[in-house]
Parts: structure tokens; C-alpha cells; sequence
């Protein structure tokens, strides 16, 4: 039975093509929408619209069904329209009456809104940790080589001395980045939905507030049609993030999978880490490599299709059940992208004395401009003097170049322990998770 029924008949391909997958995607939900559902019976019960007695029966019914949907035991399926109409309908037949009870002063608008807020809450969480732990592993690899000269190309092109950890550190970094964006997007989810009923709230004295901190939110969007009209938009800023992080993700496969070329022959990948081709017996292919690159279109192409569904006028539309799929596609793609990273990073080795090879004369060409002008000469002037004779640079040694560069952040002066400051200072904010 679909909760709008009012009898009469209702077109089935209509039905088909209006509900989708949504049954499936609810599944997801299910857990947050189960806690929010409670936490929404309590609140009914407070603000004295609802008797203790029958809230305290929905709470407990509710509560076994959160039990059963860990277990595996329940969960929406193709029968129902969406997760919303399994829940009611298992309330209706443990409870009878009293289970028609529970969609008293709200509206399936603000209970999907509330289960995806708390849904993409923990998405975040895990996003951030993930990335944090990509982070710290690429840290690592940076403290181990900081000292170790390869090239710092611009352009592609060699250009001058560098070292394997500053380039190590530089994901370490923009991963941190990324785990701030997360946290950040976190906190606009933060903010409980619940009560906006269709965008417009009710004519009750709901609970809005004590709802809101039994759910662990940090406030309450007190708009209804503000907290209506965010459906779509938070979704675009939680997949920004998460681009973010798979954009990061995308330049370290997109590096690798030049080192590990023949032509480079900078870095090896671990056997384990490697796949087969069909027909060439010598081929080790490092399609992980190539996923990771790819794992960021995924993530992007959520994006533009959530971007492109919002574009919407102000209350609820159906257009924005479209916005689910994506979001939990771009959310799984860059945590199961993540997830891998630290493997990856840990099993890739690096060829140290090719890596110093490739320092060439070239590359030292702007460390000598800046050593004949700190001797008085003009910059312009040393720089056209060293342009005019670049093989003077022979025999320079870059190791020493490395432990010359000491502008801060440099190999000189890495700045490491600010880096590994940041990370920890992320992870404890990452893991004081509200609700
Ligand atoms: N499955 C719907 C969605 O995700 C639930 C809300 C339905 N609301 C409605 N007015 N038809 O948007």
C-alpha cells in the first residue's frame, strides 16, 4: 500500500518510471531514517501531540526494526515505493493503528532531507579519516626522502633540483586540504531539517530543537523552505569535496604511472599491485594506477549531474530524488579510491640512483643565477651570464643543492613537523564526529 493512496488506480509504468531504484538507494538510508523516525516520535511526544504511550510504542517497534535492518533482516524492496513506505508499512503491521501514527506534523520531504544530512555526515567523517590516512602515509614516504634528489619538472620538462619527498609531501598536503573541505561540508550538514515537514513546516508546536540534539546535529535549519531548497545544493558541496580529494588523488596516479614507465623508470609497483594482459606474457600493467586517475571523473561526472538537477524553483520537486544515486556514487568511489592509497604508496619502490641521474646539468642553472647574485650581481645580469653557459654546472652535486634549498617548506627546511601537526589536529577534529 503507497502512503498517498487514496484509492482509485494509479498507472504502473508511471509508478515504474516515477520510484526507479529509490527502494535500493533507500537501503543506505535506512539506518538514518530509522534513527531519525525515532528521534521524530519522541519529539511528537514532547511537544504533547502525541500520546506517551503510543510514541514509546513506535520508539521501541522502531528500535527493532533498527536491529533487524543491521541484521539484514529488513530493508525495502522492490514492492515499496522507497525506504520511507517500508518503514511505515513494518510499523502498520506490528502495531496496527498506532503504527499509521508516525507521520504525524512530518512530511517524506524533510525525512529523506534529515536521513541524507546524517547519512553524508558520515560519509564525511569517513572521507576525511580516509583521507588523512592516505595523507599520513605519503608523510611518511616524505620523511624517508626528503633528501633523496629527482627533478622538479615544470612544463613536464626537468627544471630543477627537487627532492622524492617534497614531491611525497605535496599529496600529503593537498590530501590534508581535503580532509579540511570534508569537515567543512560536514558542518553545513550539520544543521537538522527535520520539522521543515513539505518546506513550509506544520501547524504544531514540534520540538524542532530537542529533535535536532537527539540526533546529534549541531543546530537546527530553521527555514523549512530553506532547509527544503538545501536538498541538492549540500549534495554539490559534499561531491566538491569529495572531488577535491579524488582530484588529489588523480595528479599522485597520474605521476605514477609515468615513473613507473620504462621511459621514466623512476618507480616499480609491487607485483601484487599489478594486473595481466590477456595476451602479452610480459606485460605487468599498473591499471590500479590508471583507476585512481579515473576514480576523479566518476566523482566529477556526480557532481555535474547533481549540479544539473538543482537547477530547480523554490519547494520540493521529484527531480531531486535524481540527486541520490550520484551522491552515494561519488561518495563510495572516493572512499574505496582512498581506501587504497596508503597500499599503493607503500608498495611502490622507488629507484633512488635513477631518480639523482635525472637531476641534469640544466637543473642547476637557477641555484648558480641565485648564487651569482647573492655575490652582488644583479638578478637579470646572472641569469643571462648562467643562460650563456650552462655546462658550467657540471659536476655540482644535488644532494648539497637539496640541503641548500632552505626557503621554509623547502627540502632544506621541510617543515615536516608542521605538516604531521596538521594531520593530527585534522583527525581529532574528523573524529569528535557530531551525532
Ligand atoms: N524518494 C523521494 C525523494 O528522494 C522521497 C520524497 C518524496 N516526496 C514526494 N513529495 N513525492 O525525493
Amino acid at each position: 500500500m503507497r502512503l498517498w493512496d487514496k484509492g482509485g488506480n494509479v498507472d504502473e509504468a508511471m509508478l515504474r518510471f516515477t520510484a526507479r531504484d529509490d527502494w535500493a538507494l533507500d537501503r543506505a538510508l535506512l539506518p538514518h531514517d530509522l534513527r531519525a523516525s525515532r528521534a521524530h516520535v519522541r519529539g511528537l511526544a514532547r511537544a504533547g501531540v502525541m500520546e506517551s504511550a503510543d510514541a514509546e510504542a513506535l520508539d521501541a517497534a522502531l528500535a527493532e526494526l533498527e536491529i533487524e535492518a543491521r541484521e539484514g533482516r529488513f530493508a525495502p524492496s522492490a514492492e515499496d515505493e522507497d525506504g520511507h513506505t517500508a518503514i511505515e508499512s513494518a510499523l502498520v503491521a506490528r502495531l496496527g493503528d498506532v503504527g499509521k501514527r508516525v507521520h504525524l506534523g512530518r512530511s517524506r520531504n524533510d525525512q529523506v532531507l534529515v536521513a541524507l544530512r546524517l547519512y553524508e555526515k558520515e560519509a564525511l567523517t569517513d572521507v576525511a579519516e580516509l583521507a588523512l590516512l592516505a595523507a599520513r602515509s605519503l608523510a611518511e614516504l616524505a620523511q624517508r626522502t626528503m633528501l633523496v634528489p629527482m627533478p622538479g619538472f615544470t612544463h613536464l620538462q626537468r627544471a630543477v633540483p627537487s627532492s622524492l619527498g617534497l614531491w611525497a609531501g605535496s599529496f600529503a598536503d593537498g590530501l590534508a586540504d581535503a580532509a579540511r573541505a570534508a569537515l567543512d561540508a560536514r558542518g553545513l550538514c550539520d544543521r537538522s531539517p527535520l520539522g521543515a515537514a513539505a518546506g513550509f513546516g506544520v501547524n504544531l508546536p514540534l520540538d524542532r530543537g530537542g529533535v535536532a540534539s537527539d540526533l546529534g546535529f549541531a543546530d537546527v535549519a530553521w527555514n523549512p523552505l530553506a532547509s527544503q531548497t538545501s536538498r541538492g545544493l549540500l549534495e554539490a558541496q559534499v561531491l566538491s569535496a569529495a572531488w577535491l580529494a579524488a582530484a588529489v588523488v588523480r595528479r599522485f596516479a597520474w605521476d605514477l604511472s609515468l615513473f613507473a614507465t620504462t621511459e621514466f623508470g623512476f618507480a616499480t609497483l609491487a607485483p601484487e599491485l599489478t594486473t595481466g594482459s590477456s595476451i602479452m606474457p610480459n606485460k605487468r600493467n599498473p591499471d590500479v594506477v590508471e583507476l585512481l586517475r579515473a576514480s576523479c571523473s566518476v566523482v566529477q561526472g556526480a557532481l555535474m549531474e547533481v549540479m544539473s538537477i538543482v537547477a530547480l524553483p523554490s519547494g520540493y520537486h521529484r527531480d531531486l530524488q535524481l540527486t541520490k544515486a550520484p551522491l552515494m556514487r561519488g561518495l563510495d568511489e572516493v572512499r574505496s579510491a582512498l581506501a587504497l592509497m596508503p597500499k599503493v604508496v607503500a608498495g611502490t619502490t622507488f629507484d633512488e640512483a635513477r631518480l639523482a641521474a635525472s637531476v641534469d646539468v640544466g637543473c642547476f642553472a637557477t641555484d648558480r643565477a641565485v648564487d651569482l647574485a647573492r655575490s652582488g650581481v644583479a638578478f637579470r645580469d646572472a641569469y643571462r651570464t648562467i643562460a650563456a653557459d650552462l655546462a658550467g654546472g657540471v659536476g655540482l652535486d644535488a644532494g648539497a643543492s637539496l640541503r641548500a634549498r632552505v626557503s621554509p617548506g623547502a627540502p632544506g627546511d621541510p617543515r615536516l613537523a608542521e605538516l604531521l601537526r596538521r594531520l593530527d589536529a585534522l583527525a581529532a577534529e574528523a573524529s569528535a564526529s557530531p551525532g
